[in-house]
Parts: C-alpha cells; sequence; structure tokens
C-alpha cells in the first residue's frame, strides 16, 4: 500500500483509522483468511459484532496476524436482546471470551431498540466496563438525535463514535450535522451500499473515469472527505485493496455535491429507520 491510512482522533483520545474492514458474513476459516489478509493489505480497524457470530473468527484472525494486538482496532456490538444492565455485562465478558481478547478497542450498543427502552441502561453498562478495562472507547448504532440527548441528559457521556447506514443513496446530512455539532464521530455501515444498484449509478461511473479510478474508490472517498470513518467489507484481497487506494486523488466541491444530490428519503436499503426498527 503506497498512501498510509488517515487517522481521527475520538472525543475520548482514540485515534481511529478513516477506513476499517467490515466482516458481516466473515466466518470461519475463509473468514479467517480473508481478516489476516485485510491486515496484510494495511487495515488496522475491523468491525464486528456480537450479533455475526464471528467474534471468534475476528479473534483467530489477530493471534494469526503478524501485527501487534496493540497496532489493530477492534470493534464488537451488544446485540438488543442484552440490553438489561447485567446482561449487557455479561455480553461484553461473553464477546471476550469468544475473541479470545483481553479488550475490545470500540464496543457499540448495536441499534438503540426504543420500544424495548433499556439503551440507557446498557450505557452504563459499557461506561462500566470502560472503567474495568474491558473497552477503550464505548459508542453506539444506529442511535438518532433524540436517543444520542437522552444519553447525555441522563449519564453525562455522548458516545464516540455514531455508527448509521450512510452511503449515497442515504447520505444522511442532518444525523452528520448532530454529530459535528456536538463531536460524535460518524462511521459508515454498508458504505457500498452492498454493492448493488450503486455501482451501476451513471453519475459515480462517470466521476471514476475522469479519476482513473473504480466507482469503489469514488464512493469511499466520498466518504472520507465527509469526514466519515468507512467500513466496507470484502472477502477479496484485490477489492480489499482498491478499497484502501483512496488516497491519492481529490473530489471537487463539484463532484462531492453531484454524488450528495443521489441522496432521497427513502433510500435505506431495507428501511431500517432506528426510530421503529428494533434488532435483538
Ligand atoms: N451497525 C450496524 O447496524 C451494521 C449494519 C450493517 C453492516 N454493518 C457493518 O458494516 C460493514 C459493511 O457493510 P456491508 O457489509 O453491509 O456492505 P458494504 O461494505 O457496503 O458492501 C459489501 C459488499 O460489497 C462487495 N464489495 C466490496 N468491495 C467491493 C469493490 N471494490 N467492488 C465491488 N464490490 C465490492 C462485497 O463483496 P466481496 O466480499 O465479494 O468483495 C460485498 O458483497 C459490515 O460488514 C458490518 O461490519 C453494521
Amino acid at each position: 500500500m503506497s498512501h498510509p491510512i488517515p487517522e481521527v482522533t475520538l472525543h475520548d483520545g482514540l485515534k481511529v483509522p478513516v477506513i476499517g474492514l467490515g466482516t458481516y458474513k466473515l466466518k470461519g476459516n475463509d473468514g479467517v483468511h480473508a481478516i489476516t489478509g485485510a491486515i496484510d493489505h494495511g487495515y488496522r480497524l475491523i468491525d464486528s459484532a456480537y450479533n455475526y457470530e464471528n467474534e471468534g473468527t475476528v479473534g483467530e484472525a489477530v493471534r494469526r496476524s503478524t501485527v501487534q494486538r496493540e497496532e489493530l482496532l477492534i470493534t464488537s456490538k451488544l446485540p438488543g436482546r442484552y440490553q438489561g444492565y447485567d446482561d449487557a455485562v455479561t455480553a461484553i465478558q461473553e464477546s471476550l471470551y469468544r475473541g479470545g481478547l483481553d479488550y475490545y478497542d470500540l464496543y457499540l450498543i448495536h441499534w438503540p431498540n426504543p420500544k424495548q427502552d433499556q439503551y440507557v441502561e446498557a450505557w452504563q453498562a459499557l461506561m462500566d466496563a470502560k472503567k474495568w478495562g474491558l473497552i477503550r472507547s464505548i459508542g453506539v448504532c444506529n442511535f438518532l438525535p433524540e436517543h444520542l440527548d437522552r444519553l447525555e441528559k441522563e449519564t453525562g457521556v455522548l458516545p464516540s463514535i455514531n455508527q448509521v447506514e450512510l452511503h449515497p443513496f442515504f447520505n444522511q446530512a442532518d444525523q452528520r450535522k448532530w454529530h459535528e455539532d456536538h463531536g460524535v464521530q460518524t462511521q459508515s455501515w454498508s458504505p457500498l451500499a452492498r454493492a448493488a444498484e450503486l455501482m451501476k449509478n451513471e453519475s459515480i461511473h462517470s466521476i471514476a473515469s475522469a479519476h482513473h479510478k473504480t466507482v469503489s474508490q469514488v464512493i469511499l472517498r466520498w466518504h472520507y472527505q465527509l469526514g466519515a470513518i468507512s467500513i466496507p467489507k470484502s472477502s477479496s484481497p484485490v477489492r480489499q485493496l482498491e478499497n484502501l487506494s483512496i488516497f491519492d486523488f481529490t473530489l471537487s466541491e463539484r463532484e462531492m455535491n453531484r454524488i450528495g444530490e443521489l441522496s432521497h428519503p427513502g433510500g435505506r436499503m431495507n428501511d431500517q429507520d432506528p426510530a421503529f426498527y428494533e434488532e435483538f
């Protein structure tokens, strides 16, 4: 890799690379190979979750890799069904046992599940786990401003990161503005919108050919220039490398706006509005 991956500093001081590896569906022996290969290619941030059932795969890749544990940033996430305080503490411990790790760099509440109404308790468990040294930085996924506001009011602590669905069809402009105003780092899940319709988009194709880059590289560069950390998943060494090669060109303001204009209110992939949608 010719260009090093830039880092951002979270509000609690943790430095995180601006691009990481998504691991949804990377499991078992193939998953370990895909992840160790990605680490060899330069990935240092690896995103997993209790519910992906691959914390063991990620932990094995960490042990097999030649890169020191301290140089890697490993993320996992608390499932909705364990948001009660005691369950959350046990789930964090179970995540560590599954991964064979002493600590997670980032641990996130996976969904707010507002009808269940336990996310504040879950947040208190994450705050305590951080004090006990089990987690370096605590964050959330899919929290709307109203959920973040409540965490701050009731615990005095805002998440370091909010990982949200973000891609050109759903650019999260208002949510990103809220994050910026409150010092919360935006992280993009499904940054390539799972490489389906978006990959055929003509505007992005024309921008890509103007820069002699691929469509994926243009999309991931757009995330970077928005200030969001992206975590594209790829099982392929070639595409993993392709996705990291985004630091040798710049999109103009006009190109950024053209991509931004592809966003529309119904642009979420599976209509998972965190105000209503719950995941356990
Ligand atoms: N917090 C949450 O609620 C949440 C929700 C969803 C996802 N996530 C996280 O976000 C990560 C990324 O999201 P995602 O996996 O849903 O979708 P994604 O990263 O947008 O897309 C992954 C798909 O794109 C393909 N791909 C990757 N690079 C490519 C390239 N350069 N050219 C063409 N195709 C390419 C991959 O295929 P190959 O593998 O064959 O390359 C895979 O099918 C997940 O893996 C997970 O860690 C979090």
